[in-house]
């Protein structure tokens, strides 16, 4: 059964994955992005797919969901997935962030409600977790008096609880990790480690660990993310959507993983014999970060399925052949 769905920031990283994902189950996708952050290159593989529709639009704008629901009826679930990205970016822009992150999220969400949907499915992130050194970190362990590091982390916070305790729709936020894969922009130097990482490595530069390297994080690939917002949502290709019940779930591979590790891994893999080099510890970083994921898995079945290596070597095929790397 065609379940029809609307993406918002269907332009970048993780929601061109996603929307090409549910275009090759069957669905239909009615995507929103201002590009803000997305790019139109993102989009390329399924831009004239005959079940896709694009709109230029940025969800604080009033009336969003109405509209697209009178021009395209029938859609069933939200992805919402468009967001101020950047955690340097909302420390400098912290009005911007809780408008679109948080404000815009409580928005969409009740004109879903008002408009019939079933399932609404939010991204929310690890940043909601602050300092917390309790690991690994559970679902619960994010309350209101978590110091958290930035309005980034909590506006997608405030947002999550929203979100999590709505029943009709169904609210799901997903609390993701640090996701990687193609498609990941390495351009900047807050960019994730791995794009960075990655590119450096393909350049045969050296690869600049910040702090000891022993700082670890719980990295997940792209098509698990992917796989989790599926059985999220409970759309499997077959039947109408079937969610999980509503509420805040860790997706993640529970795998710790440190810096030191990766770039090693890095290096392994591009033949890239440069010493690493390390710079002073980046401020406020977090130094370890592991999540519990039972919840998704017990709930849905869902669990993540690519190993760090295996993920690597995709994601490096993919700078290799993606014209970035100049030599
Ligand atoms: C993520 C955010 C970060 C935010 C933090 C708060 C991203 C890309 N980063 O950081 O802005 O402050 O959540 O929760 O979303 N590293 C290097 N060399 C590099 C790049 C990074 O050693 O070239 C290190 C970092 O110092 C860090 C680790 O790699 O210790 C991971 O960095 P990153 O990918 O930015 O993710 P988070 O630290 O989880």
């Amino acid at each position: 059964m065609e379940v029809r769905c609307l993406l918002t920031g269907v332009a970048g990283f993780v929601g061109s994955h996603l929307a090409e994902r549910l275009l090759a189950l069957g669905h239909r996708v009615i995507g929103v992005d201002n590009f803000a952050t997305g790019r139109q290159s993102n989009m390329d593989s399924f831009w004239s797919h005959p079940n896709f529709s694009f709109h230029q639009r940025s969800v604080a704008e009033p009336g969003l969901i109405e509209e697209l629901s009178h021009l395209h009826p029938g859609m069933r679930v939200v992805f919402h997935l468009a967001a101020v990205v950047s955690v340097p970016y909302s420390v400098s822009h912290p009005e911007e962030t809780m408008a679109v992150n948080h404000l815009a999220t409580l928005q969409l969400l009740s004109d879903a409600r008002r408009q019939g949907f079933g399932v609404f499915v939010f991204a929310g992130s690890a940043a909601e977790y602050g300092t917390d050194s309790r690991l690994p970190l559970r679902e619960d362990y994010a309350g209101a008096d978590t110091y958290r590091l930035s309005p980034y982390g909590e506006s997608k916070y405030l947002a999550s609880c929203e979100v999590g305790s709505s029943q009709a729709p169904c609210g799901i936020a997903l609390r993701f990790f640090n996701i990687y894969g193609p498609r990941q922009d390495p351009s900047s130097p807050y960019s994730g480690v791995i794009s960075r990482f990655a590119e450096m490595g393909c350049r045969q530069e050296p690869l600049t660990i910040f702090g000891d390297g022993q700082q670890t994080r719980d990295f997940i690939y792209v098509s698990d993310a992917v796989d989790a917002y599926l059985h999220a949502a409970g759309i499997d290709g077959k039947n109408s959507p079937n969610p999980v019940p509503a509420g805040i779930y860790n997706v993640a591979t529970s795998v710790p993983t440190s810096i030191q590790e990766l770039a090693n891994l890095i290096r392994e893999f591009t033949g890239n014999r440069q010493e690493l080099t390390f710079s002073p510890e980046r401020p406020g970083d977090i130094r370890h970060s592991v999540a519990d994921i039972e919840r998704l898995h017990l709930e849905s079945g869902w669990t993540p399925r690519i190993s760090l290596r295996d993920g690597l070597r995709q994601t490096l095929t993919w700078v290799q052949s993606s014209g970035t790397i100049r030599s």
